[in-house]
Parts: C-alpha cells; sequence; structure tokens
C-alpha cells in the first residue's frame, strides 16, 4: 500500500502589534474562507490568568510550563473558554495584558506552547494572529503579514475598544502601556516581535478596517493560487 501524504492546511499568518487592527482583520479573513481562528495572544492572555488565579510567580518557569501542559481551551463564538468557562472579560484587561507581555518571553512557556498551536491547523485552513506565526509557529504559512498602526493610533483604537467593553481607561495610560509592552516584546530574545522576512508590510496607522481587510484578502487569494 503506498503512503499516503498529508494534505497540506494552508495557513495564513498575521503579526504584528496589540491595536494594530490584526485580530479584526484575522477573523474577517476566517470568515471570508469559513477557515479557523487562532488568537494566539488570548493563550497567553488565560495562562496568565492560571498563573495568578493559581499564585504561580512569573519568575517560576517550572510551574508556569507545567500550568501549559493542561491548558483547556476552547475558541467560543464569543470569546475563550478555559475549562469551560468564559474567561473573555478576564483576559482582555489591562492588567492580564501585562502579565502575558511579562511572560511571553520565556523560551520554556513559548515552546511548550507550539505543539498546541500548530495543532490547531486543521481543515480547511488557518487563520492565525499573533507575534511570532509567521517566523516561529507556521514558518510554511501559504501567506504572511506584518500588520502595524503608530503607536497613538493603536492607543486610540484600544481606548474605544476598551471603552465600548465598559471599562473605564485612560487613553495616556494605555499609550503608556502600549510603548512598555512594545519595547518588551521586540527586546525579548525569544522569539521578539519584528515581520518574517516574507513578510508583507502593512501600516494601517491612516486606512479604515475595511480597506484593510479588502488588501489582505486580495493577497491571501494570489498567495492561494500560487501554493
Ligand atoms: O495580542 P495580545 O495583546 O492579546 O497579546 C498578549 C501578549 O502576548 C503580548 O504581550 C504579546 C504576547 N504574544 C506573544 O508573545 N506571542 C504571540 N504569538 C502572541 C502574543
Amino acid at each position: 500500500m503506498t503512503e499516503q501524504s498529508t494534505p497540506r492546511v494552508p495557513v495564513v499568518a498575521m503579526d504584528g502589534p496589540g491595536g494594530s487592527g490584526k485580530g479584526t482583520v484575522s477573523t474577517a479573513v476566517a470568515r471570508h474562507f469559513g477557515w479557523h481562528y487562532l488568537d494566539s495572544g488570548a493563550i497567553y492572555r488565560v495562562l496568565g490568568h492560571l498563573a495568578h488565579m493559581n499564585q504561580v510567580r512569573e519568575d517560576d518557569v517550572p510551574g508556569l510550563v507545567a500550568l501549559t501542559h493542561d491548558l483547556d481551551i476552547e475558541f467560543l463564538e464569543q470569546g475563550i473558554a478555559l475549562a469551560g468557562q468564559n474567561v473573555e472579560g478576564l483576559i482582555r484587561t489591562e492588567g492580564a495584558a501585562d502579565r502575558a507581555s511579562r511572560i511571553s518571553p520565556i523560551p520554556e512557556v513559548r515552546h511548550s506552547l507550539l505543539e498546541w498551536q500548530r495543532k490547531q491547523a486543521r481543515p480547511p485552513g488557518l487563520v492565525s494572529d499573533g507575534r511570532d506565526m509567521g517566523s516561529v509557529v507556521f514558518p510554511d504559512a501559504v501567506c504572511k503579514f506584518f500588520i502595524t498602526a503608530s503607536p497613538e493610533k493603536r492607543a486610540e483604537r484600544r481606548y474605544k475598544q476598551l471603552r465600548e467593553k465598559g471599562f473605564d481607561v485612560k487613553i495616556e495610560n494605555l499609550l503608556r502601556e502600549i510603548a512598555e509592552r512594545d519595547e518588551r516584546d521586540a527586546m525579548r530574545k525569544a522569539s521578539p516581535l519584528k515581520p518574517a522576512e516574507d513578510a508583507t508590510v502593512i501600516d494601517t496607522t491612516d486606512m479604515s478596517i475595511n480597506d484593510v481587510i479588502s488588501v489582505v484578502l486580495e493577497e491571501v487569494g494570489r498567495c492561494l493560487k500560487i501554493s
């Protein structure tokens, strides 16, 4: 009997800093093609939340890695479930973002989450959103993007999003936190935030989200044709 080769699942990698619009674009692309969607930032946020709940410190690497081993996560239509409980509200706060950004530089934690993330590439396809999707997690992605925007614009978008969700936030604080997180994400040794060599870079500062989605969909169509 001849061995059947596993059909390659198309993956679109969508990297970039928070507030760049990549989450909205990723979900739109996933919906357009009827593909799965991986919000990898949410995994780091859930892990930070779990560590907080279990009093595992940010420098307790074996403790954090142990938490990655039984992550019972499910992406829902609206949010993300941890052990069956919707934790969306808990992981979207600035405190949760901060915890995620402190544990995500740890190479052992990143390594331990690799396989889980790669398993999300299931037919008919996957749009994966994060920082290192194109460079580390899915280097063979059919199409790679790096979506960015100025820190001021990203703070403004985050502000609107959080206010809509009922959070009482100040734009100056958001801007400061964004700048601090950018610095941490870009300077870390493990998977620093930077475009994969073969990524299409899109600066969305002066673009509407619909324009970004159109540009990305057109590019994905092109990638799929030549893949
Ligand atoms: O995209 P986000 O704001 O939900 O990400 C939360 C944190 O997790 C952020 O500090 C960057 C980090 N992250 C990461 O290191 N690697 C990813 N693939 C996704 C997010």
